[in-house]
């Protein structure tokens, strides 16, 4: 097995009923890695079997031999690209065929892409790459799911991962902040349109998560990273394990009255001032920042 920083968890205080997923199936996109891996792991530390997908085969299937030895749960890896819907529905019905045909109950879709970039640097298939990834594969992967499972089985959750990035414009983020902003409106409209079909639809948006891949895209390992951390009124980074106990609030009966919202988790992060003007200029030299 290769080395990964996706490891389970030693011991897990369950701060839920253990049993609280008992006899659903949760897939999740992204779910071989990082807060996706964490929040898999999560469910399944409270009764649910798993699916996940990502492109890269060998890390996924490493990762669910890894999940399904600690849960004694079952977890099956469907590797797939979330751009391409003829690849995700294939990945989809191999999988719950593994499963002896059951339903998925609760969908989260996390798999994402980014990297620092300034507008006036970023291509058009920059913009896109990340779009198609993070909005349409999340549309992609919540059809797919919808027309093969919740509209036949009385419903199910979607929690699409979101981020603040957009709510004040964060800088060298115009694509992952559009790509976020797409997620959080499709949760609004899939919330309305299957609301009466059984379906809540939800988003969640970390803040920065240490060790993460996002977290170190976006300069949890530079110099950077202290001034994150001032500007967090909680005065830590968040773990993978916080944003995975509010997932586990949001799939849950729990939350059966809510629908439509954007549940933040990220210490109070957004509301303050993280990357200054004069800082930002110099993560980008060549810009025009
Ligand atoms: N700066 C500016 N533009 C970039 C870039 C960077 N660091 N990395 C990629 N791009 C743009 C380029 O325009 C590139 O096209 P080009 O190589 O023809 O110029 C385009 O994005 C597509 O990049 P590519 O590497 O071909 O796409 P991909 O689909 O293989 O990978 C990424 C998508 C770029 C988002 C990649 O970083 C990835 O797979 N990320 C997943 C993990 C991740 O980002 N985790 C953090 C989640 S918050
Ligand atoms: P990560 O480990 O890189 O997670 C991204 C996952 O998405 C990977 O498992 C990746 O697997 C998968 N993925 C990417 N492109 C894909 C594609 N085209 N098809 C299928 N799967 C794809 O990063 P992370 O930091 O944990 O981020 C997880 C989620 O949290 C993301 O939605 C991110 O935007 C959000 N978030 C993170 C932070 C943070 O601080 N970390 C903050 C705010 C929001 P493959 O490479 O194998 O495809």
């Amino acid at each position: 097995m290769t080395e990964s920083r996706d490891v389970c968890l030693d011991s897990y205080q369950p701060m839920f009923r253990e049993n609280l997923l008992q006899n659903q199936v949760a897939l999740i996109s992204g779910g071989g890695s990082g807060i996706g891996f964490r929040i898999t792991e999560v469910f399944m530390r409270h009764g649910c079997d798993a699916i996940i997908m990502g492109r890269k085969e060998q890390r996924l299937r490493e990762a669910a031999a890894r999940l399904s030895s600690a849960t004694g749960r079952t977890c099956i890896a469907a590797p797939c690209d979330v751009r391409q819907s003829e690849m995700v529905d294939s990945a989809l019905r191999e999988a719950l065929s593994k499963l002896g045909n059951r339903h998925v109950n609760i969908l989260v879709n996390g798999a994402a892409g980014n990297f620092l970039c300034a507008a006036d640097s970023l291509t058009p298939k920059g913009f896109r790459t990340v779009l198609d990834i993070d909005a349409v594969g999340s549309f992609i992967l919540s059809r797919c799911v919808y027309d093969r499972c919740f509209s036949k089985n009385g419903g199910g959750v979607i929690l699409n991962i979101s981020a603040t990035l957009y709510y004040k414009g964060d800088v060298l983020q115009a694509h992952a902040g559009a790509a976020k902003a797409a997620v959080d409106a499709l949760t609004r409209h899939l919330a309305v349109e299957w609301g009466d079909r059984g379906v809540r639809v939800n988003s969640l948006s970390p803040g920065p998560i240490e060790d993460t891949e996002g977290f170190d895209k976006l300069g949890g390992k530079s110099p950077m990273a202290q001034r994150m951390l001032q500007a967090i009124p909680l005065a830590r980074f968040g773990t993978r394990t916080d944003i995975a106990n509010a997932a586990v609030f949001l799939v849950s009966p729990a939350a059966s009255y809510v629908s439509g919202i954007t549940m933040v988790v990220d210490g109070g992060a957004w509301m303050t001032v993280a990357v200054p003007m004069s800082h930002a200029r110099k993560l980008m030299p060549s810009s025009k920042l």
